[in-house]
């Protein structure tokens, strides 16, 4: 038989896209290898937002070139948004890749690899003009309890910083009817959990008007409908498009769970003026206050880009009050990073990497710090925790996630799937510790 090896590289989107991928290589009839050196098809899905990715990817394929000397009948595929950004160069910057394709045109590899592989031409990109959602490809789940279910492809923002409308296209709303046919199939496979992705999940529906008149409020409330569900994610949601219709339904749906990741990416008001994200420092955070009055214990999450260009110390100061004033659960860090083709790229007043990294390190030390003390806050606690598998550092402990998306280890016995409810007893800045309580008899 047969193998393939699929790495993954960025976000969720493509965590589910790499599902999809090894769904159709299977229905090939390849199996999966446990690592590249025992594949016969390498595929790479690649992410392109900041620049890391980009390097780490030239690592890899390094890697995947001397394999391919080493057995040149291996097939050595290129997908993400990467291949998407680069398209046909992909195959000049790396002669040894043999087949590329965007996340809109994945079946091209399934078209490319089940007629023959090495009997067709090379250098051409993707399939041709659709985009089509991975969504209604076959798929391979590497989780039995928790699943993605991706609402919408692509972005319709214009946000000065970011690659993703570029590659990804404009936003396409998947219809309500195949959404929900999914997850219903979902949960009579056992599925306890789904995570809605789209680039900018909470503007899902705008493009089915008037055709149907819906919006992600909606979603979320037939969504939480579904008997069997016990838990919905959803991510990203972008600020400026998180209204009253969806806190409602927040707060109105058992389901849905007490987490809200929003990317703020700065707390001033001029920067957020620049990167072009449509609110003010003040408007995120008079969402920051409806949303918590609606959802009692709201975990809240954000990304935040330093040293975007222009910025000053006083307006990343602005960022760090922002910080300390929402105090977040988490927070994803990021040195800014010109993606060519972005408007921001081409700014004049670039922040030297000097000053980048240092502000990166006050503001990792402030979400640290205040995530820490979030955290300890749960000590003492019972939290209601989603049963994922054995701990990864502590093969005596079970591991989970509560519903405000803090990694749980803890003594107990609840079989994977199970919600169980756990005592909190210890906290870090990204996990928690504790102890199942035992069940109460009837
Ligand atoms: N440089 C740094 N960070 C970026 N992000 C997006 N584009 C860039 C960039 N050019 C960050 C944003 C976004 C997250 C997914 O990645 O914070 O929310
Ligand atoms: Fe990376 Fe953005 Fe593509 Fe996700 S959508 S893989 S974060 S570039």
């Amino acid at each position: 038989m047969k193998r393939y090896h699929v790495t993954t590289f960025g976000c969720q989107m493509n965590a589910h896209d790499s599902e999809r991928i090894k769904g159709l290589l299977e229905d090939l009839g390849l199996g999966e290898a446990a690592s590249q050196d025992d594949a016969d098809v390498l595929v790479f899905n690649t992410c392109t937002i900041r620049e890391k990715p980009d390097t780490r990817l030239a690592a890899y394929l390094g890697n995947a070139k001397v394999l391919k000397e080493r057995d040149p009948s291996r097939i050595v595929a290129v997908g993400g948004c990467y291949a998407e950004a680069q398209r046909e160069r992909i195959f000049d910057r790396y002669p040894f890749v043999d087949v590329a394709f965007g996340p809109g045109s994945i079946a091209h590899l399934q078209d490319w690899v089940g007629a023959g592989g090495h009997g067709l031409p090379r250098g051409r990109f993707g399939t041709g003009e659709t985009r089509a959602f991975a969504a209604e490809l076959p798929q391979h789940r590497e989780r039995s309890t928790q699943a993605w279910v991706q609402v919408s492809m692509g972005c319709n923002s214009v946000c000065s910083y970011c690659i993703v409308p570029k590659v990804r296209g404009r936003e396409v709303s998947r219809r309500p009817g195949e959404i929900l046919a999914e997850v219903e199939r979902l949960a009579r496979d056992g599925v306890k959990e789904v995570t809605l992705l789209g680039q900018n999940v909470n503007s899902w529906g705008r493009d089915l008007l008037p055709d149907v008149r819906t919006e992600f409020g909606e979603l979320l409330r037939a969504v939480d409908a579904v008997e069997g569900i016990e838990r919905i994610r959803f991510t990203s949601p972008h600020p400026k498009d998180f209204r009253a219709p969806v806190i409602e339904a927040m707060a109105a749906c058992a389901s849905v769970c007490e987490h809200a990741h929003l990317p703020v990416q700065s707390g001033s008001s001029r920067v957020l003026k620049r990167m072009r994200r449509t609110y003010s420092r003040e408007r995120y955070l008079s969402l920051v206050s409806r949303l918590r009055e609606a959802i009692p214990d709201l975990a809240l999450t954000t990304d935040i880009i330093v040293g975007f260009p222009g910025e000053t110390e006083a307006d990343f100061d602005q960022t760090l009050s922002l910080v300390e004033e929402v105090r977040f659960d988490g927070a994803f860090t990021f040195i800014y990073s010109p993606r060519a083709g972005t408007e921001a790229a081409s700014m004049p007043d670039q922040v030297p990497d000097e000053v980048r990294g240092e502000r990166l390190e006050r503001l990792v030390h402030a979400v640290q710090r205040i995530a820490a003390e979030r955290q300890a806050e749960r000590i003492g606690r019972v939290e209601e925790v989603l049963v994922e598998g054995r701990s990864r550092t502590d093969a005596a402990l079970l591991r989970g996630r509560t519903r405000r998306n803090t990694t749980v280890n803890f003594n107990g016995a609840g079989a994977v799937g199970e919600l169980v409810p756990v005592r909190v007893e210890a906290a870090t800045s990204t996990t928690l510790r504790g102890t199942q309580l035992a069940a109460v008899a009837a």
